[in-house]
């Protein structure tokens, strides 16, 4: 089978390996792609809706795999089902889970789904006696996609009001923070789990951790995510029954009940707090760079996971991961996240050693291919490292050997990444 993929990340590229991989899959296909993703297929230069679904047409694509989130709160899915063509998504309405922080808090209040307490408002004063029943840090939030950047950890009252002032003056995030969400701080560790749904059933990935900040030992500022691994110990088996039992079901419940029915990957932004998962936020997509850990643990056809999902066969799906650890290193740009970088030119080393062939893959996102046939380094996240293990440690030591392999000039990456499972086996 044809399949499309839209996109041009690490995400999207990683999704790629894992169907070539496959040989249930033909031709792939990337819209737009990078500049590696011709490796695994062909690009087209195509966005608009019309355009795709033409082209997924002509094509003989019997499945599209949409990446990012844009595409999907403005409504691909919705399209391309009016096209009766096979789409892997939500619709515009079940995106509103990401696309709008506010519709997301309203919703797990209205499903008894653990969050942290709020309030969403958009005037200032509401906000203000808020933030005085609150104590600090305090958590202030624009609604809308503000490219995860939409969220300000206020460290005391003062600076909490004056971040929800400017959100609401529309002066930080433009029309993105008309109205705002200000709720309490949680206190815990970080956790990514994804679902991958049909409506009504669904299958659990392997749960992830990304390190959202730019420095070792989380310091500096916030990025995309420097680096993540998969499984994760701090995932009990009681974790996930909780989150099964108080998270999954009730917010797929909530869906089919409220008339949106969710298809595609509900990515659960989880924070552990006391023991107990708290729901930070919802995503409508795979985590970029945790889809680049949890498709090498893919051991079923990825193609029968996402064709099943999409035609709502999740129920008699046996999907398989698997019994290994996978560690990405996220390799950035000099300037990420602060500005773009001049295009460097990535040499890999030849690689001798067996295992890192076998045990270790790059997954490309920043990358273009120039007039001489090179691949130069010209996003902020330029590719991700992966290494594969039977502990957390042989996987991270092999991602990291294959980062000495790789060079630009400028680049960054963490040398700590899963330290927080490292440091409590
Ligand atoms: P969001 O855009 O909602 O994912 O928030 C971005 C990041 O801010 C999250 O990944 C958390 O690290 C942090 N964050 C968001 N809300 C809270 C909260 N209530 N308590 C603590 N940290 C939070
Ligand atoms: N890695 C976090 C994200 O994709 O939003």
């Amino acid at each position: 089978m044809n399949i499309l993929i839209i996109g041009s990340g690490g995400r999207e590229y990683s999704i790629g390996l894992a169907l070539k991989r496959d040989k249930n899959v033909g031709k792939l296909y990337f819209a737009p792609g990078n500049g590696a993703t011709d490796m695994l297929g062909e690009n087209v230069a195509l966005s608009d809706f019309s355009d795709l679904a033409d082209f997924a047409e002509a094509h003989s694509v019997v499945l599209t795999i949409v990446g990012p989130e844009a595409p999907l709160v403005e409504g691909i899915v919705d399209y391309f089902r009016e096209r009766e063509l096979t789409i892997f998504g939500p619709t515009a309405a079940a995106a509103q889970l990401e696309g709008s922080k506010i519709f997301m808090k309203n919703f797990l209040a209205r499903h008894n789904v653990p969050t942290a307490r709020y309030i969403e408002t958009d005037s200032l004063d509401a906000a203000v006696a808020f933030i005085s029943t609150l104590e600090a840090p305090i958590v202030v939030k624009a609604d809308g996609l503000c490219g995860g950047k939409g969220v300000i950890i206020a460290q005391s009252h003062d600076e909490a009001k004056v971040a929800a002032a400017d959100m609401l003056a529309g002066s930080s995030f433009g029309d993105a923070g008309t109205s705002i969400v200000v709720e309490e701080f949680l206190d815990g560790y970080e956790l990514s789990v994804f679902a991958i749904c049909d409506g009504k059933d669904y299958v659990v990935l392997p749960a992830a951790q990304d390190h959202k900040r730019l420095l070792n030992e989380d310091q500096g500022p916030n990025t995309g995510g420097m680096g993540a691994y998969a499984p994760t110990p701090l995932v009990t088996n009681e974790i996930y029954a909780k989150l099964d039992e108080r998270v999954i079901r009730p917010t797929l419940k909530g869906m089919e009940e409220e008339g949106h029915p969710f298809t595609g990957v509900l990515f659960i932004g989880v924070m552990v707090v006391n023991g107990e998962p708290v729901i930070l936020e919802y995503n409508v997509r795979f985590g970029d760079p945790e889809c680049e850990e949890l498709m090498p643990l893919l051991k079923s056809p990825a193609s029968e996971l996402f064709l099943k999902a999409a035609t709502g066969n999740l129920a008699d799906a046996k999907i398989a991961f698997y019994d290994k650890y996978a560690v990405g290193v996220v390799m950035a740009s000099k300037d990420y996240p602060y500005k773009n970088s001049l295009p460097a030119e990535i040499v890999i080393d030849k690689i001798h050693h067996t295992d890192l062939e076998g045990e270790s893959h790059i997954s490309y996102a920043g990358v273009s291919r120039e007039a001489d046939g090179k691949l130069y380094a010209t996003g902020g996240r330029v590719l991700v490292c992966v290494g594969l293990g039977d502990s957390i440690r042989e996987a991270r030591d092999r991602a990291y050997m294959l980062v000495g392999q790789v060079h630009f000039v400028g680049k960054q990456c963490r040398t700590d990444i899963a330290y927080q499972a490292l440091r409590d086996s």
